[in-house]
């Protein structure tokens, strides 16, 4: 029998937080499109975060600065089509909160309004406090993102792991509680030390997401292209690949070409 989509019990931010209190681990995934996030939803993943590395996956940016609110929301809506359980997260991009709470708010708004996300994300600790505050007293779930931070490459410099010294650790853990307090449901922490994200796992109540932030946290997140192995110039230590779509891909073309040129493609029972 046929689930209907209305049968279908979706993801909640209520029900992470019970998955954190009941020591069950969150699966969380990037998705930028309908046949991507088809798939993982069916997959049972619980959140689909439509990320702003959007930018580098799937415009070949070299950063995720370049995206715009409106391709974010193409990307989102495109998504949202395609779900029926998962809960769906949406990066605020790089431009589109960082001025001010009001310009962050309605960046929020459009996001929801325009894709129907369930939810949105942004970078940052005690610097976006106004702003997280506000949206969500719009009622809209604000997820933090913490550590590594591709919005500010500029400042960091580079991609390395972040916060390994006391000064940026501490600070960390501040802008941590700051978020819980101004009522995160949620917070990625990006390549930190596997020590630290026990620490901050530790101390907050709401669920944290790690990507290269070790075993200590609440669920795990990966850009599902790297997972896939569909970009495989991208090797970091995190990163486990379960797939060689690369060579799959690269392989069915090149037979596809081979029958076209050969005139193999179509047969006769590919006619009409
Ligand atoms: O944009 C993104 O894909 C992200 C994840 C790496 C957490 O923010």
């Amino acid at each position: 029998m046929s689930t209907a989509k209305s049968d279908i019990k979706k993801v909640t931010t209520h029900q992470l937080q019970e998955m954190k209190n009941r020591g069950e681990k969150i699966s969380m995934l990037t998705a930028y499109d309908y046949s991507m996030a088809r798939i993982l939803d069916a997959a049972g993943v619980d959140v689909i975060l439509v990320g702003d590395s959007a930018s580098n996956v799937m415009a070949g940016h070299e950063t995720t600065l370049p995206i715009t609110l409106d391709q974010m929301i193409y990307h989102a809506s495109s998504v949202i089509r395609a779900i029926n359980r998962a809960l769906v997260v949406v990066d605020l991009p790089f431009g589109s909160y960082q001025g001010n709470s009001s310009e962050a708010l309605r960046s929020a708004i459009r996001i929801m309004k325009e894709s129907g996300a369930h939810a949105v994300k942004m970078e940052g600790g005690v610097e976006i406090k106004e702003s997280v505050l506000r949206i969500i007293s719009a009622g809209i779930p604000v997820m933090g993102h913490l550590g590594l931070m591709p919005q500010s490459i500029y400042k960091f410099g580079t991609y390395v792991v972040r916060a390994k010294e006391e000064e940026e650790a501490n600070k960390l853990i501040s802008d941590a509680q700051i978020l819980e307090a101004s009522g995160c449901f949620g917070l990625v922490l990006e390549k930190i030390p596997a020590s630290l994200s026990k620490i901050v796992t530790g101390q907050l109540q709401i669920p944290t997401i790690g990507i290269g932030a070790g075993a200590d946290v609440d669920g795990q997140v990966l850009v599902t292209h790297d997972l896939l192995g569909i970009n495989n110039e991208f090797h970091p230590r995190f990163l486990r690949t379960y797939a060689n779509l690369q060579s799959v891909i690269s392989t069915a073309v090149t037979s596809y070409i081979e029958d076209v040129k050969s005139k193999d493609f179509p047969n006769a029972n590919e006619c009409y």
